[in-house]
C-alpha cells in the first residue's frame, strides 16, 4: 500500500522499498566476493552464469514448440531474441575466461556456487513484488498451472 508520508516519496520509491534490503544483500555478497576471492574467480562468475543462462537458452531455441505452442507475437520473438543473445554472452564470457585462464574446476564450483544464489535472489525479488502487487494471494493466477 502507498503511504503518504508528505516526505516525497514516490510511487516507485514505496513499490521498491523492499527491494533494498535485498540490494544490500547482495551488495554485502559482492563486496566479500571481491574481498576474499582472486580474480580468475571473479571472471569465472560470469562465465559460469552465462553457461547457465545459455543452456536454459538452448533449450527453448531446440523445443521452442514445446516451450511457445503455435505461438507467434511480439513477446515470443522477444524471447528468441534473448536466447540468441545468451548464447552470445556464453560465448564472449567463456572465450574471455579461457583466454587467460584455463582451470575448468574453478568454473565448475563458480557454477555450483553462483546458479542457487542467483536463484535464490533473482526468486525473492520475484516473490516480493509478486507480493507488493497482491498477485500471488488471488488464486486465479495460479489455477493454469
Ligand atoms: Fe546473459
Amino acid at each position: 500500500m502507498l503511504q503518504c508520508t508528505g516526505n516525497r516519496m514516490s510511487l516507485f520509491d514505496n513499490a521498491t522499498a523492499g527491494l533494498k534490503i535485498v540490494e544490500k544483500a547482495q551488495t554485502f555478497i559482492i563486496r566479500m566476493v571481491r574481498k576474499f576471492s582472486s580474480s580468475a574467480f571473479e571472471m569465472s562468475i560470469p562465465a559460469a552464469f552465462e553457461h547457465f543462462t545459455s543452456a536454459v537458452s538452448r533449450e527453448i531455441l531446440s523445443n521452442q514448440k514445446t516451450w511457445t505452442g503455435d505461438k507467434e507475437n511480439e513477446g515470443v520473438n522477444f524471447v528468441l531474441w534473448h536466447c540468441l543473445e545468451e548464447l552470445e554472452h556464453q560465448a564472449i564470457c567463456h572465450d574471455a575466461y579461457k583466454a587467460l585462464h584455463t582451470s575448468r574446476l574453478r568454473l565448475f564450483f563458480s557454477l555450483v556456487l553462483w546458479v542457487p544464489l542467483s536463484m535464490a535472489s533473482i526468486y525473492s525479488i520475484q516473490l516480493y513484488l509478486l507480493h507488493k502487487d497482491r498477485v500471488i494471494y488471488k488464486p486465479r493466477n495460479w489455477m493454469p498451472y
